[in-house]
């Protein structure tokens, strides 16, 4: 059955649940205060790069399932549900910038309507307990007689794999405490034939928190793991495999490298360390998760050092610069901040990216670096080669030809991406993560 949904806030949650609730047949209107990122969605133009995405859009919109506004009056007005999915910042103390979603809870209250009955979604990664926070300031910001409850269905996409994410997931929580506005999130996802969870809004709330803080427990465990090959020759992606294989384990999440980054992981632990602090529980375990996620880039950085001696003066080309492949987001991405720590150390560095380069110069992150046109044109007259994202693409780049181009043929491989005895036979002295 084909429902009327608001979603508040066109990133990237807001943007793809918007546009997949559409596909399977809901009516769907998407609000966002920001003038021109409506401006572009309204003439069919994406602002953000996320596979499958454009097609979605405008196939929803010409089919008239799929619109945007700027006014949260005319999104809420015509919903039987209304999506919070703004953003969460973190604050400098790790704790969770909540102002966003505070300020859309009194816009949804100041045009809700008496006797008009509607759900009230929290889809951003929010703290446990923000949905009676939610509830409480629609409460006090509505008029009289306003009827309304507050669910929580957190998100599990990916960035990059977005769309099939949202369309065949894992599961979907749905935390409630209104057995009418769980039947009404239970007919929304009914088109999507997924196992469905239902918690009261708590546990719903924890299970973004604790099911993201695990992913990079899982990192920072191979990561360690990781070092223990490195000083014994054993090969991480053998030991990787051999653990994984064990279904209670799995081989996802197990990939060692330099480090998890994006706006999600450093964000949610951190978030999850000070909620657990505020709770009077410090969660100690995902302290030291962050720790060997640091020391990742740093004992990089110094294999590097080492190996080039000084790093003053050397050219060091950097493939990658996006948090992992097929997106272009750049924000926390470690691969950025190895560019910087080059730059710092007065490296000479040529940087490309398939498709970060833009949002990197944008937001002037890797200020002083040169701007390559290609992988290849990045390592001509290179000291070194550092490969700091995975994209499919640098592996199938001919590397013969970058043995050619490159003044000595070093690569360091921060993502474990090339086959070690096919470049070693180039002639490359090659450094990866954890294998010898
Ligand atoms: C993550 C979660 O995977 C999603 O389920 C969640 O919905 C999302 O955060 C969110 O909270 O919104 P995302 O940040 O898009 O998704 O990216 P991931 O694929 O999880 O990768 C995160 C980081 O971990 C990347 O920097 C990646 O390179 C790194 N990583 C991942 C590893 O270093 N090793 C691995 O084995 C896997």
């Amino acid at each position: 059955m084909s429902m009327k949904l608001c979603i508040i806030g066109s990133g990237y949650v807001g943007l793809v649940s918007g546009a997949c609730f559409a596909d399977v047949g809901h009516q769907v209107i998407c609000v966002d205060n920001n003038q021109r990122k409506v401006e572009m969605l309204l003439r069919g133009e994406i602002p953000i790069y996320e596979p499958g995405l454009e097609e979605l859009v405008l196939k929803n919109v010409a089919a008239k399932r799929l619109r945007f506004t700027t006014s949260t009056e005319e999104g809420v007005d015509g919903a039987d549900v209304v999506f919070i999915a703004v953003p969460t910042p973190p604050q400098p103390d790790g704790s969770v910038d909540l102002s966003y979603i505070e300020q859309v809870a009194r816009e949804i209250a100041a045009v809700l309507k008496k006797d008009q009955y509607r759900v009230i979604v929290d889809k951003s990664t929010v703290p446990v307990k923000t949905g009676e926070k939610v509830a409480d300031t629609i409460r006090r910001y509505s008029k009289p007689g306003v009827v309304f409850d507050v669910v929580s269905n957190p998100e599990f996409l990916r960035e990059g794999c977005a769309v099939p994410d949202l369309m065949k997931p894992d599961r979907i929580v749905i935390g409630g405490n209104s057995e009418r506005a769980v039947a009404m999130m239970q007919k929304i996802y009914e088109p999507f034939m997924a196992p469905v969870l239902v918690t009261d809004v708590n546990s719903a709330e924890l299970i973004k928190h604790a099911a993201n803080s695990f992913l990079a427990l899982k990192i920072s465990y191979i990561n360690a793991v990781a070092r223990i090959c490195e000083a014994s020759g054993a090969d991480v992606e053998k030991v990787a495999d051999g653990i994984g294989m064990d279904r209670r384990i799995g081989r996802n999440f197990l990939n060692a490298g330099i480090g998890y980054g994006g706006s999600c992981f450093p964000k949610d632990i951190a978030a999850f360390i000070a909620i657990s602090d505020h709770l009077g529980e410090p969660f100690h375990l995902l302290k030291e998760v962050q720790r060997i996620n640091a020391q990742q880039r740093e004992r990089f950085i110094d294999r590097l050092r080492d190996k080039l001696w000084v790093l003053r003066d050397k050219r060091v080309a950097v493939w990658g610069l996006t948090f992992k492949p097929d997106t272009d987001d750049v924000r926390s991405s470690v691969a950025i901040d190895v560019v910087r720590d080059l730059i710092a150390e007065k490296a000479l560095v040529t940087v490309f990216d398939p498709k970060g380069m833009e949002k990197a110069v944008e937001f002037k992150l890797i200020e002083g670096a040169h701007l390559a046109t290609s992988a290849l044109d990045a390592v001509k007259d290179a000291d070194a080669l550092v490969i700091a994202t995975e994209w499919k693409e640098f592996s199938a780049v001919d590397f013969s030809r970058v043995k050619e181009l490159m003044h000595t043929p070093l690569i360091f491989d921060g993502r474990n991406l090339l086959e070690p005895a096919m470049v070693r036979a180039l002639g490359f002295d090659y450094t990866s993560i954890g294998r010898a």
